[in-house]
């Protein structure tokens, strides 16, 4: 069989990963516990996933706050730290990495979550989305314009999440800047028309990104610091584009090289963007130039197109998320040449063991 890039190990800041299959971070909303801590069903479910490259967790909420569907984990309590505690070291067990999710969804959200008050967002601008509650999906409503004590707040509660996090035992923390979520607001025109420091021009509506890393960077090594962005999201999560928003990302990207990160995770558009004027379709072939680091790149890849991004220089890992949640030995079924299983979508967030951990390995799949 020939020799598979997605197969051969990587070198990631002071990290060796055993190969470039990277499990993106899915939500699964199974910490259906008053603490929102990760379980034994955690525990089982990341086990199984273990011999992927790296493993990023779902989006952890690092704060109260910062919560905005049910039954996701959290990463700022005692009782959360040793849920986790038990994930990172039976993971480890099996020769794997991992690395949590840092989430904070800003205006994805409802007063549900937070005794009737509203989320926060850079600006008071209702998203039109929907927000899972504990009592079904409702519309999102007009969030509260964040001050800039709050803006502070936020910052130090990622800090302090990646310090439970290190505590905790994972390798690394991803900060979530993608998908809709509150970093991403900022980032946006259309989510964020401040007239402070936080707003206006491309420097000021990314500056909260560059003050989360070095406050991460005091608690956990550089080197261990990756995180995520979507540049070409549009029409999803509230998030719309204008001719502005890939002249930020470049910026964001082009500055991210002065930081000695673990890696940048870019996704390629989630939908057909190719009638949006303002958007990239290929967002690989315009950032690898620039990024001088590890480049994770994700949606939509399966083997054939996950090892050509790697052969042509287009990427260094590649994060599959729906085939991880219905493969869990994904790596090895690369290996083999063998074929995947489908997932069910209906199970992706309902509780339980049910399309969470039983999807069999390949050894037990049964024979035609
Ligand atoms: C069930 C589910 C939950 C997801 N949750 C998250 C999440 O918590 N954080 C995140 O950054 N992306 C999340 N995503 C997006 C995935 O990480 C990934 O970007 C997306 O599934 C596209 O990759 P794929 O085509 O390999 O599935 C989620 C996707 C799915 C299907």
């Amino acid at each position: 069989m020939e020799k598979q890039p997605l197969l051969e190990k990587l070198k990631m800041g002071d990290l060796l990963l055993n190969n470039r299959v990277v499990m993106a971070p899915m939500t699964r909303s199974r910490a259906d516990n008053p603490d929102n801590a990760p379980t034994e069903l955690q525990v089982n479910y990341y086990t199984q996933r273990a011999s992927a490259g790296l493993i990023i967790t779902e989006g952890s909420q690092i704060s109260k706050k910062a919560v905005g569907y049910i039954n996701t984990p959290g990463i700022h309590t005692a009782a959360q730290m040793e849920g986790w505690k038990k994930v990172t070291s039976a993971v480890h067990a099996q020769g794997g990495k991992i690395f949590v999710q840092l989430w904070h969804v800003g205006r994805i959200s409802h007063p549900d979550f937070h005794n009737g008050e509203l989320p926060l967002a850079p600006s008071a601008i209702n998203p039109n989305s929907k927000a899972y509650t504990p009592k079904g999906f409702k519309e999102t409503v007009t969030p509260k314009e964040m001050s800039l004590e709050e803006i502070k707040e936020t910052i130090q509660d990622f800090r302090n999440a990646a310090k439970n996090a290190w505590t905790a035992g994972f390798d690394g923390v991803e900060i979530h800047s993608s998908n809709g979520y509150l970093l991403h607001q900022f980032f946006n025109r259309t989510s964020n028309v401040r007239t402070d420091e936080y707003g206006g021009s491309i420097t000021n509506r990314t500056k909260i990104l560059f003050e989360i890393i070095d406050a991460i960077k005091k608690e956990i090594p550089e080197n261990r610091i990756g995180l995520r962005l979507n540049p070409s999201l549009h029409g999803l999560f509230g998030m719309s584009m204008d001719e502005e928003t890939i002249p930020a990302f470049d910026h964001i990207i082009e500055k991210l090289n002065d930081y000695d990160l673990a890696y940048l995770h870019l996704s390629e558009p989630f939908n057909d963007v190719s009638e949006i004027p303002y958007a990239e379709t290929n967002i690989a072939e315009r950032y690898r130039p620039l990024f001088k680091g590890t480049l994770i790149i994700n949606a939509g890849f399966d083997k054939e197109k996950g090892n050509r991004f790697i052969s042509e220089g287009l990427a260094d890992a590649v994060a599959f998320g729906k085939p991880y949640i219905s493969n869990p030995d994904l790596v090895e079924r690369f290996r083999q040449d063998a074929p995947l299983a489908e997932w069910d979508q209906d199970t992706f967030y309902t509780p339980g063991s049910k399309g969470y951990t039983d999807y069999p390995k390949l050894e037990a799949t049964p024979q035609s």
